[in-house]
């Protein structure tokens, strides 16, 4: 293990002012990692990010330099690069920062990404709400067409490589690479089936490499940092620095950089701690869609390998930090009906199972729950999991799963009560909705009092 805790390598920049701007960039080191790719063998440069072991940071954790190597280069098609800027995940807002601060760092890491690939261009799926992000970005890409990094002859090497970004009209679901070809292609953003795999056919058909923003922003800091320099931090398996945000109930929520490797409990301190008079209760690694954990854990490493022992994903870096004051039930439900809103309807699991699981979810923590409910919640989600055609079916079960695993209790207790334990007062008037006899939607909220559970349970008045 390598040293752990906060650390200034990807972020450095973020403070300098004006480093948005190219000729500041350059005085910090700008353009340093490109320089050095041009005096290397693509081949070379996709070796280098395999031994640096550089894990994709938009989830799923694939190696880098693997990735790359698989792009298709014997085709005749035109290679692209797309970098995945779409940013949806619940409590992910790393990617962000480093967009607004330091927009040609990414500028930079696209046209090393197009070097190692003899790619011919490259797209930025930006979220379409990051509009700051849109504005920097489009900056420093006109700015480094006009210093020469851009353009029919990148820095005198007789190499083309063009960049543009593309706005995206706002779907959690497109941030899913295959859907984001889709979309980028001008179509519905809904997952293709794979295989093939983008890096043969991707954008248009041909060999495209899709990643997320961190892992692009990184290779020139390798490039011209080194291997050793990056390994400095972290694991075998995880190894590097990890932008992170860090959400929730405690004092300081933000954005924080810190070597793989460091603790859950560190980073919480790091964030000034749990809000005044809050204990840790459970924690998501990397946004929703990764399984909570139980405050117990939380000296986990954060590395891949030690957070999935720990039942669990490291996902996006979004690190989600819940008290004891706070319903599980309810953080479940909000996430679920989220979940649903953005399936794609491409498959009945998912289009389906979302909408009743969070009919499920609104009606026990409104205190309408039946005791059968828990089962039922747990068959569904078990027809959902692994049968549904992308990972956003997955991701929507985990939390419930996960919840049910290790608070169990809580979801009995909201049953038994008829109520929130937490005293929040039910919201009867939102969410839940009841076919008529005729299969539509009654248009009334129901009745404020349940009348038809618990009736051998006790009901309000906290005594359960
Ligand atoms: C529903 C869904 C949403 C996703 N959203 C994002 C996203 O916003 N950004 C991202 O980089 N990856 C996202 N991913 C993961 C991408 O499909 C893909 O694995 C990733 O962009 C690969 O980049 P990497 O190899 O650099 O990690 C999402 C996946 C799913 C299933
Ligand atoms: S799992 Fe959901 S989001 Fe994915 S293809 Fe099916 S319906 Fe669409």
């Amino acid at each position: 293990m390598g040293t752990t805790g906060q650390v200034s390598a990807m972020s450095y920049r973020y403070d300098v002012p004006n480093v948005g701007d190219i000729d500041v960039y350059e005085e910090h080191d700008g353009y340093e990692g490109l320089r050095k790719a041009l005096e290397m063998e693509p081949a070379e440069i996709i070796e280098v990010v395999k031994e640096s072991g550089l894990r994709g940071r938009g989830g799923a954790g694939f190696p880098t330099g693997m990735k790359w190597s698989f792009v298709a280069q014997d085709t005749g098609k035109p290679i692209y690069v797309v970098c995945n800027a779409d940013e949806g995940e619940p409590g992910t807002f790393k990617d962000r920062p480093l967009m607004e601060y330091d927009p040609h760092q990414l500028v930079e890491g696209m046209i090393v990404a197009g070097l190692a690939l003899n790619a011919v261009m490259g797209y930025i799926y930006l979220r379409g709400e990051y509009a700051a992000s849109g504005r920097a970005l489009t900056k420093a890409i006109r700015q480094a067409y006009d210093k020469g990094y851009l353009g029919a002859d990148v820095m005198g090497s007789g190499k083309r490589y063009d960049l543009a970004i593309h706005r995206a009209a706002g779907a959690y679901i497109c941030g899913e690479e295959t859907a984001l070809l889709d979309s980028l292609e001008g179509r519905r953003g809904q997952p293709r089936l794979r295989p093939p795999f983008p890096a043969t056919h991707g954008v248009y058909g041909c060999p495209t490499t899709v990643n997320n923003v961190e892992s692009i922003a990184a290779v020139p800091f390798i490039l011209r940092n080194g291997v050793d320099w990056w390994r400095q931090w972290g694991t075998e398996k995880s190894p590097g620095p990890k932008l992170m945000s860090i959400a929730g109930e405690v004092q300081n929520p933000g954005n924080y950089e810190v070597a793989l490797g460091t603790t859950v409990n560190e980073m919480i301190e790091m964030a000034g701690g749990m809000l005044e008079g809050r204990e840790l209760k459970f924690w998501c690694p990397g946004g929703s869609s990764t399984p909570m954990l139980p405050a117990d854990k939380a000296d986990v490493p954060y590395t891949f390998e030690a957070i999935q022992e720990a039942g669990s994903l490291l996902g996006t870096g979004a690190l989600m930090i819940y008290s004891d004051q706070t319903s599980v039930v309810s953080v479940v439900r909000r996430w679920t009906h989220f979940y649903e809103h953005e399936s794609c309807g491409k498959c009945t699991p998912c289009r389906e199972g979302g909408y009743w699981l969070g009919q499920i979810l609104t009606r026990i923590d409104t205190g309408m729950g039946r005791m059968e409910d828990l089962e039922l919640l747990e068959d569904l989600c078990d027809n959902i999991f692994g049968r549904a055609f992308c990972a956003l079916a997955d991701g929507m079960v985990s939390p419930i799963t996960s919840s049910l695993k290790y608070f169990r209790d809580e979801y009995v207790e909201h049953i038994r009560r008829g109520a929130s334990p937490y005293g929040v007062e039910p919201r009867r008037d939102i969410a839940t909705v009841e076919f008529s006899s005729g299969g539509g939607y009654l248009a009334d909220p129901p009745p404020a009092t349940p009348k038809h559970v618990l009736e051998t349970e006790p009901v309000g008045g906290g005594q359960a």
